[in-house]
This record gives structure tokens, sequence and C-alpha cells, in this order.
């Protein structure tokens, strides 16, 4: 099982997690599309030699790639890469929606701007490259062509488990891409696509520069994705609607939300019995889940030092 020979365009793959995949593809054997506008972390700006500084990378050590520096938020770039991918090596086998931008700021703050720029990136790009991909494949299935294709999206904890305050946008759209993950898996297997998603954490990039634990740790460089990555896209690959977290060695499986407690009735509730009932259920303690993400439990002197410290960190 390998991915010898198959096209994987690779989004924001001009640095860190991205560029290692792309770089681990290539050396593998893949010909890879490096798509990147080299723009700062909030999105602003712009450096065509970012990707291109990748693709020269992996043609000296002998390897296959194309830069592509248009922005996975734009329908018409979506496009044009995936275009690109086909023109240039003859088709296109698989998606890794990587790319993202961050502007984390505590809701009272965060301007439309941040909101939009975070979500368009990672939320809407995924949407885009893959609506753009799965419509070549469609035209390909139906001009009889079977073959493995496969997407492999980007989420982050911060979207699944970890309640990370000042995450609004990132956080939502990460929630958005696993759900998505899930919808395309479905969609998309009747043309032979699988689509799983992989939630890096604790990664060594500019994104977690100055977050605690994000140690000089090799387990913490950011090629500590890429071999899941290139088993996902790897022809034979079984795994479908899957998202998959990863923190240094570590693999976990994750389940999305799960039904928890029931209150039931036989009519109409009034407020009065959601009232007795509802706080009686055993519920979700939202302060144990930032605990818990930031590796702690949560005793009473916790609960206050989180409280300090989500307010520290917003209001400063
Ligand atoms: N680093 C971590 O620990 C961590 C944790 C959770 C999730 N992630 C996810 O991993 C992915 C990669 O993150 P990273 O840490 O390598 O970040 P990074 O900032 O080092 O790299 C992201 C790349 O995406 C590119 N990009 C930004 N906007 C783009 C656009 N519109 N079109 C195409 N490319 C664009 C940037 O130019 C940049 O080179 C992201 O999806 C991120 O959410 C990372």
């Amino acid at each position: 099982m390998d991915v010898r020979g198959r096209t994987v365009l690779v989004t924001g793959a001009g640095r860190g997690i991205g560029r290692a995949e792309a770089l681990h593809l290539a050396a593998a054997g893949a010909n890879v599309v490096v798509n990147d506008p080299g723009v700062e972390v909030d999105g602003s700006g712009g450096d065509a030699a970012v990707a291109a500084a990748v693709v020269e990378e992996i043609r000296a050590a002998g390897g296959r790639a194309v830069a592509d520096t248009g922005s996975v938020a734009v329908w018409g770039d979506a496009r044009a890469m995936v275009e690109r991918a086909v023109e240039t090596f003859g088709d296109l086998h698989a998606v890794v929606n990587n790319a993202a931008v961050e502007a984390n700021r505590g809701i009272e703050r965060l301007t439309e701007a941040e909101f939009d720029d975070v979500v368009a990136v990672k939320l809407k790009g995924t949407a885009a490259v893959t609506h753009w991909a799965a419509a070549h494949w469609r035209e390909r299935h139906a001009a009889g062509q079977r073959v493995d294709r496969a997407i492999v999206n980007t989420a982050s904890g911060s979207g699944l488990s970890n309640p990370l305050p000042g995450h609004t946008n990132y956080a939502a759209a990460s929630a958005g891409v696993a759900a998505m993950t899930v919808v395309h898996a479905l969609e998309l297997g009747r043309r032979g696509v699988r689509v799983n998603c992989v939630s890096p954490s604790m990664v060594r990039t500019r994104l977690t520069r100055g977050v605690p634990g994000v140690d000089g740790a090799p387990a913490r460089d950011p090629d500590v994705v890429a071999p899941l990555v290139a088993y996902l896209v790897a022809d034979g690959c079984p795994l479908t609607g899957q998202v998959l977290s990863v923190r240094v060695g570590r693999i976990t499986v994750q389940h999305g939300w799960s039904a928890g407690a029931r209150a039931v009735t036989d009519g109409r509730w009034t407020v009065p019995e959601l009232a007795a009932e509802l706080p009686a259920l055993p519920l979700p303690d939202p302060f144990a889940a930032l605990a818990a993400a930031l590796g702690g439990a949560l005793g009473d002197a916790g609960r206050a030092r989180l409280e300090a410290m989500i307010a520290a960190g917003l209001d400063a």
C-alpha cells in the first residue's frame, strides 16, 4: 500500500504540518501540488516564494511537484488547484485539506472580519477544494474510471473535545470540518472516494508558538502527522469517515458528539418540570473538559484557576 505515482494536492503546504506532508508524500513517490499563498498567521499578506521553496526542495531531492499560490477560500482558486493537478500530472488522486489561519479573541471583541477570515479558510476552504475535486472525480467515474481517491481533512482538538476560550471562529470551523468529513464520506463513497480527517495536537509550528508544552522534542516536530496522512491517501487504505487525532505518538479515534442522559415526557414539558428535571441529570461540565484538554483534573481550586486564566487571556 503506497502513494507512488498518485497525485496529491496539499493545501497550506508551504509551512508547518502541510509542508512536512508534502515532503513526505513526494519522498514516497507521489506527485504533489504544493498550494500556499504564503500568508501571515491571520491570513494577511502573501508570498509566492513560500510554495516555490517547497517545490524546489522536493525537486532537488528528485521528486515531482508543482506550486500553486491560490487561496482555498476563493471558490475559483480551488477550481484552479484541481485543474493544475490534472493539467500537470494527468489526474488528481487525493486532496489534503490542511490550510488554516488563526485570529484568537474572546467573542466580546471578535471582529466580523476575524470570524469570516478563519471560517473562510478552514471551513469554506475545505468545502471548496473538495467540491472541485469531487466534480472532477464524478466526471472520471462517469467515464468508467475506477480508481481509489481520497480526501484528508484537518481539524483541531479545539473544535473536537478541547473547548479553548478565544477560539470561537477556529473551533467552530474545525468542528464543521469534522462534521463535513463524515457527510462527504457518505456522499462520495459511491465514486470510490474515501474521506477522513486528522486532528493534530501540540505540533511545533508558528501556530503553536508560545503554547505551554510545545517544546523542542522531536515528537512535536511538524512531520509527526505526515505518515498518517500518507497512509490515509495510499491506494487501498480501507478507512473512510474517520476523525483521528494525533498527539506525539498517539493516534486516537474520535467519536464526536454522543448522546448522554435523557429526560422524557409523554406530552409537552412545562418550564417548572424542566427546572426540576434537567439540573438533576448528569450534565457535562465545560470546565472539566477544559481541564482535561490542558492535561489536568478539575478540583474546586482548579476551577477558580481556570476562570482566572480565561479572564487573563481574554481581557489582556
Ligand atoms: N500546529 C498544531 O499543533 C495544530 C493543532 C491543531 C490543528 N492544526 C491544524 O493543522 C493545519 C496546519 O497548521 P500549521 O500548524 O502547520 O500552521 P502553519 O501556519 O504553519 O501553516 C499553515 C499554512 O496554510 C497557509 N494558508 C493560510 N491561508 C491559506 C489559504 N487561504 N489558502 C491556502 N493556504 C493557506 C499558510 O500560508 C501556511 O503556510 C491547520 O489546519 C491547523 O488548524 C495544527
